[in-house]
């Protein structure tokens, strides 16, 4: 939910590790791995071990706030725990390791041109290391209207279901792409849990019925719960966050594999905490080498918390969607 409330936007940029092309060194298993590659000046280098030798497929995340916007730098460590963070601006970084079955380090200081061995923290539960897992993993815990609650039993018949949703499948379509997930993913911390800070109430569905109404989409939340037929679709959320205040915790996701370990991840914020930007666009899907290197442009969505919106405007929107100038990649590297 912190993309609503405090409205940063990070900008992801996918790429390919430069060690993909690196030659596979054979280590014998008594001998610590060497580093992916020599660290350069721009780079940091290292191996990731745990209590049982070189953790592959975790996460190795570099971040700083010293450059004109928070930075952040993503790799995977390969089947030796190796990693190479490349390309590096220069600044001091923390960074640390997150992975499956993990929970993160401690961050280390680094600036780059080192090369970095860091010690990967294994979780000491599955709740914890569930904490880290993907919000469709959480989802998956939630328990949709048998098939059998559908049909013409009218009201109550089918347990507080509408009955204009007329079997299973139309339900779980309304769940997500058709209402809930059109808008925001389910089951992030935020929509797992309901915070003691809501107050406190009779029941859980009091809870979700409270939650709900929530922010500048309330009425359209409520919407989508009335549209599956509130009192049945009430129970399910309450339902599925009591289970996971019990306990409950999702199947343990793999982690990265093969050309996964490749992947190289950038993120630069952009925008204010005040700033409601939904959109943003960087080049044409059709013609994707256009406006390498270029400008990004960014849209608020229309409403009572845009008034930064003049602030970010190039001078070419509507009013209703102004399109804003507002992040340049060689205001940070270059
Ligand atoms: C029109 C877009 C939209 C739709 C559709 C939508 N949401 Fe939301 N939802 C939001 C926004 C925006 C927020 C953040 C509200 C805020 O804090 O200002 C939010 C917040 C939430 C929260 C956190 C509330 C809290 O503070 O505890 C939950 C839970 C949630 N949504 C669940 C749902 C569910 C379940 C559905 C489908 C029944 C749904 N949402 C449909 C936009 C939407």
């Amino acid at each position: 939910m912190r993309t609503h409330t405090a409205s940063y936007v990070a900008v992801m940029v996918v790429g390919l590790a430069a060690f993909s092309t690196v030659p596979r060194i054979r280590t014998p298993v008594h001998q610590p791995p060497e580093p992916a590659a020599r660290s350069d000046g721009d780079t940091i280098g290292g191996v990731v071990t745990g209590p049982s030798g070189p953790e592959a497929g975790v996460w190795v995340i570099a971040e700083t706030s010293e450059l004109a916007t928070k930075f952040v730098k993503i790799v995977v460590t390969d089947d030796q725990g190796r990693y190479l963070l490349p390309d590096l601006p220069k600044a001091t970084y923390r960074v640390w390791v997150r992975g499956y079955g993990l929970v993160d380090s401690r961050a280390v200081r680094a600036t780059p041109g080192r090369t970095l061995n860091l010690t990967a923290v294994v979780a000491p539960d599955a709740r914890a290391a569930a904490h880290y897992y993907p919000a469709g993993y959480w989802f998956s815990l939630i328990r949709v209207p048998a098939k059998s609650e559908f049909g013409p039993t009218g009201a109550d018949g089918n347990g507080g279901a509408s009955p204009n949703v007329r079997s299973q499948a139309e339900w779980i379509r309304i769940l997500k792409s058709g209402g809930c997930w059109a808008c925001h993913q389910l089951g992030s911390l935020g929509t797992r849990e309901i915070p003691k800070a809501l107050g406190t109430f009779e029941s859980s569905t009091a809870a979700w019925l409270r939650r709900l109404q929530s922010g500048q989409a309330g009425g359209q939340m409520i919407g989508t719960v009335s549209q599956l037929g509130a009192k049945r679709a009430l129970a399910m959320f309450a339902d599925w966050t009591d289970r996971i205040a019990g306990g409950a915790v999702p199947p343990t996701p793999p982690r990265p594999q093969g050309i996964e370990r490749n992947v190289v991840i950038t993120e630069w914020d952009w925008a204010d905490p005040k700033a409601y930007l939904h959109d943003e666009v960087s080049t044409d899907r059709r013609n994707p080498t256009l406006n390498a290197n270029g400008s990004i442009y960014g849209c608020h969505e229309p409403g009572p918390a845009d008034s930064a919106r003049s602030q970010h405007r190039a001078g070419r929107g509507t009013a209703d969607s102004s399109l804003a100038l507002l992040g340049h990649r060689g205001a940070v590297d270059q």
